[in-house]
């Protein structure tokens, strides 16, 4: 229940720079937990060592959430889940709070960092989505190599479909969607979230993740944030842009808490949200069993699930 959300923050103004990077909403048993949990450290330990480097808080989470893609525990990237037809279609989207320049990419065919696709979009395209074939073409004019689905296809995901399509466990949501949100010691902040999305998910389903205003969003004025769960519940109440709005007067922890209220009052939808407030302040609420995540700043770091 939205009610029993658990919640944390740090840095309030204290510092230069901030981090915090989470490894998706879900219900990860306890003996898989401490990997997702360093999995998010070495994620945060990446970005942070950008920003420490006097990078820019865009290139802080994406070279985060590559990490995230790249640790098979993670439904993201390697290890991502698998569609009705077992194959891998990935979300991904990233944003910058100073220019509100923003891509993203969804229902797309395995590549390694769909994150860095995402960024070239932004960056290298007049337009903020790609989806499917188009995404994977925009993605191999730009030098990025699409890779063989079973490098990224690991037997846990195989499994997972497995079990959805026997219907021995809920069908649909997998969780491990993986996500960072920063702020530089510029002032500047940003977010990204990348995904695989449900496991059994009809071929050509979006989520919120490559969404931005659902699953990422980032504004100097207000805050970053990057959200994790159910996608439908996600897209509907516009989650990641209501929660950075409030944000702005309520603080991070706070508005991280009353957004995932307002989802699961308005759709019974459950999941986590991590913030980055403009002050450099971080917040994370999650209403599921399990969110990996890790913080990082100038002055401290810290992780948890
Ligand atoms: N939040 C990830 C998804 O629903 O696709």
């Amino acid at each position: 229940m939205a009610e029993d959300a658990v919640t944390a923050s740090w840095a309030h103004g204290a510092c230069a720079w901030s981090i915090l990077v989470h490894g998706g909403a879900g219900d990860v048993s306890a003996e898989h937990l401490p990997r997702h949990v360093e999995g998010c450290e070495r994620a945060a330990a990446a970005g942070a060592a950008v920003l420490a480097a006097g990078g820019s808080a865009l290139d802080a989470v994406q070279r985060a959430v590559e990490v995230l893609e790249d640790d098979a525990s993670f439904n993201a990237g390697t290890g991502a889940c698998l569609n009705e037809d077992g194959a891998i279609e990935l979300d991904a989207s990233i944003m910058d709070g100073t220019t509100l320049q923003a891509g993203g990419v969804c229902a797309l065919a395995p590549f390694k960092n769909p994150i860095a696709i995402a960024r070239r979009v932004m960056d290298a395209s007049s337009h903020v989505l790609l989806a499917g074939e188009g995404a994977a073409r925009f993605a191999l004019e730009q030098g990025f190599v699409r890779a063989d689905p079973s490098s990224m296809i690991t037997d846990l995901a195989r499994a997972r479909l497995a079990a959805a399509q026997a219907k021995q466990t809920t069908e649909g949501w997998a969780g491990g969607t993986v996500g960072a949100v920063a702020r530089d010691a510029s002032g500047r902040v940003a977010a990204a979230t990348s995904t695989g999305g449900m496991v059994n998910k009809r071929a050509g389903r979006v989520g919120d993740s490559p969404i931005v205003g659902a699953g990422t969003y980032a504004d100097d004025a207000t805050a970053a944030c990057s959200t994790t769960g159910h996608g439908e519940a996600m897209i509907r109440v516009c989650l990641a842009k209501t929660a950075s709005d409030a944000a702005r007067t309520d603080g991070a922890e706070h508005a991280a808490r009353a957004s995932l209220a307002m989802m699961h009052a308005r759709t019974s939808g459950t999941g986590g949200v991590i913030l980055a407030a403009r002050d450099g302040s971080l917040g994370l609420a999650r209403t599921t069993r399990t969110m990996s995540w890790a913080a990082a700043t100038d002055t401290g770091r810290a992780s948890g699930a």
